[in-house]
C-alpha cells in the first residue's frame, strides 16, 4: 500500500475514519498529524460505533503501531479519557499508541479563551468546537506554548504553567470571564502527564525507523481542505494545514518519502460551522436529517448540507495532489430524483471555475448547475461496483472526473463491507 496521505476534500466529516479504518488492513502504521479533539472519526465494527478524536483510527485494528505527531495539538484530559474508554470496551492501548514529545498541549484556558472569541464575534463567529484548538495553535506560532514533553515534567512543568496561568486569569478577566485555580489546573494535569508519560517518544526517529523498514503509513487527515488555515474559507477555518503538507510538517516524514494522496468526500456536501457553502440547500438537509443522517460526531450540531461541489473538489485536488478518490455516503442519494452537482461560480457577470481566496466573494457565489438522473434504488446492499445502478456509476465516474481524480473507493453504507474498490 505505500505511504499513503488521506485528507478530507471538502468541509471535514467526508467519512474519513470509516476510509482509514478499511485501509489500515494493509496498513502497519496510522498516523494523525494535525488538528486536535476538534476532530470526531466514526468507525463501526459490526453494530459497535467508536468515535475517535485523538487517537488514530487504526487503533480499532490488531498489530498496528498508531502515532499521535508533533503537528497535533492534544488535550491530555481528552486523550486519557479517550484511552479509558476504548480499554473499557476492550481495545487494546498499550504498546500500540505513540504520542510526539514535541505536540502541543491544549489547556482550559485555550478552551476558555476560544468560547469567549466566540462570544466577542457575535454573529461572525466562526463556529467552533469549542476545544481551544485555536488558541493552543496560537501559542505555539507566538512560541509561547507548552509541550507533551514539559508535561511529563513534574518541575519544569509547574514553573511554566504558573506563569501561563498568571498571564491567561489576565486576558480571561479582560472577558469578564472567570479566572482559573492554578492549583486545580496543575493537578489534573500532572495526573494526565503521569498517566501518559509511558505513551510519550520521539515519534519522528520512530517513523524514520519504521519508513527505514518499508512498512506501510497511512496519514490520517483531519478536518478537510477547506477548513485548511492557508487553503480554506479563512477566518472560517481551524488552525491547522489540514492539506497534504500536514502530514508531513505534522510527522517529520518528508514529501518524497510519500506515495499517493487519497481525498476522501461525500458524494455531497457537508459542513458544520459558520462560513461559506455555495451550493448549500434547505431541501438536501431535510432529506438527510430526516434520515438520521449529518449530526456531528464531535458536538451533536446538525451538519448544513447541499449538492457536491465540483469547483471546490477540483481546487482540493490541486492543493493536495490527490491521486486516489474514496466517495462515501453515496446512499444518501438513493432517493433523490434529480441530483446537481455545481460545475461553475457566478457571481453577478463574473463567472469562476475556481474558489476565490474573498470569502465575502465567495459568500455571494450562485452555483451553476449540471443535472444528472438519480438511480432511486438502495446501494447499500451492493458490494461491487457491477452491483450498483447504471445511473450511480454515471454519477460517480461524472464527480469523479469533475474532481481530476481516480475514482478508487466507493461507499454505500458506514460499515467496513460497505466498502467497493473501484
Ligand atoms: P470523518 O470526520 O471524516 O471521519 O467523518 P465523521 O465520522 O465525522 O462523519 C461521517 C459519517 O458518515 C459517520 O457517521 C460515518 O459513520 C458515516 N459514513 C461514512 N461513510 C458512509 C457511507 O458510505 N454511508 C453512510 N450511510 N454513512 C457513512
Ligand atoms: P473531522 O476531522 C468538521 C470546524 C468547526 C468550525 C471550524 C473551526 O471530524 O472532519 P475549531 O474548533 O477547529 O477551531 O473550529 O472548523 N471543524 C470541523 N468540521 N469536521 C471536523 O473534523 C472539524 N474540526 C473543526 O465546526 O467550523
Ligand atoms: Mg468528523
Amino acid at each position: 500500500m505505500a505511504n499513503t496521505i488521506l485528507v478530507g476534500a471538502q468541509w471535514g466529516d467526508e467519512g474519513k475514519g470509516k476510509i482509514i479504518d478499511v485501509l489500515t488492513e494493509q496498513a502497519d502504521v496510522v498516523v494523525r498529524t494535525q488538528g486536535g479533539n476538534n476532530a470526531g472519526h466514526t468507525v463501526f465494527i459490526g453494530p459497535k460505533k467508536y468515535v475517535l478524536h485523538l487517537i488514530p483510527s487504526g487503533i480499532l485494528r490488531k498489530k498496528k503501531t498508531c502515532v499521535i505527531g508533533n503537528g497535533v495539538v492534544v488535550d491530555p484530559i481528552g486523550l486519557v479519557s479517550e484511552i479509558e474508554g476504548l480499554r473499557k470496551i476492550g481495545v487494546k492501548v498499550n504498546g500500540n499508541l505513540f504520542v510526539s514529545e514535541t505536540a502541543h498541549v491544549v489547556f482550559p484556558y485555550h478552551r476558555e479563551l476560544d468560547a469567549q472569541r466566540e462570544v466577542l464575534k457575535g454573529k461572525n463567529k466562526i463556529g467552533t468546537t469549542k476545544r481551544g484548538i485555536g488558541p493552543a495553535y496560537g501559542d505555539k506560532a507566538a512560541r509561547v506554548g507548552l509541550r507533551m514533553i514539559d508535561l511529563i515534567n513534574a518541575e519544569r512543568f509547574e514553573q511554566k504553567l504558573a506563569a501561563k496561568v498568571k498571564e491567561n486569569n489576565e486576558v480571561l478577566k479582560a472577558f469578564g470571564a472567570k479566572p482559573l485555580s492554578f492549583k486545580e489546573v496543575h493537578k489534573t494535569y500532572r495526573a494526565a502527564g503521569d498517566y501518559l508519560k509511558p505513551f510519550v517518544a520521539n515519534t519522528v526517529t520512530l517513523l524514520h525507523q519504521a519508513v527505514r523498514r518499508g512498512d506501510d503509513i497511512l496519514f490520517e487527515g483531519a478536518q478537510g481542505t477547506f477548513l485548511d488555515i492557508d487553503h480554506g474559507t479563512y477566518p472560517y477555518v481551524t488552525s491547522s494545514n489540514t492539506t497534504s503538507g500536514g502530514a508531513c510538517t505534522g510527522s517529520g516524514v518528508a514529501p518524497n518519502r510519500m506515495d499517493r494522496v487519497v481525498g476522501v468526500l461525500k458524494a455531497y456536501t457537508t459542513r458544520v460551522g459558520e462560513g461559506p457553502l455555495p451550493t448549500e440547500n434547505a431541501e438536501v438537509a431535510d432529506m438527510l436529517h430526516a434520515m438520521g443522517r449529518e449530526f456531528g460526531a464531535t458536538t451533536g450540531r446538525a451538519r448544513r448540507c447541499g449538492w457536491f461541489d465540483s469547483v471546490a473538489t477540483r481546487h482540493a485536488t490541486m492543493v493536495n495532489g490527490i491521486d486516489d478518490l474514496a466517495v462515501t455516503n453515496i446512499d444518501g442519494l438513493d432517493t433523490v430524483e434529480t441530483i446537481k452537482v455545481c460545475i461553475g461560480y457566478r457571481d453577478g457577470k463574473k463567472k469562476y471555475d475556481y474558489m476565490p481566496n474573498d470569502v465575502e466573494v465567495l459568500a455571494r457565489c450562485e452555483p451553476v448547475y449540471a443535472e444528472f438522473p438519480g438511480w432511486r434504488t438502495p446501494t447499500d446492499k451492493a458490494r461491487s461496483w457491477k452491483q450498483l445502478p447504471p445511473k450511480c456509476r454515471e454519477y460517480l465516474k461524472a464527480i469523479a472526473e469533475l474532481t481530476e481524480a481516480k475514482l478508487f473507493i466507493a461507499s454505500v453504507g458506514p460499515a467496513r463491507e460497505q466498502t467497493i474498490f473501484v
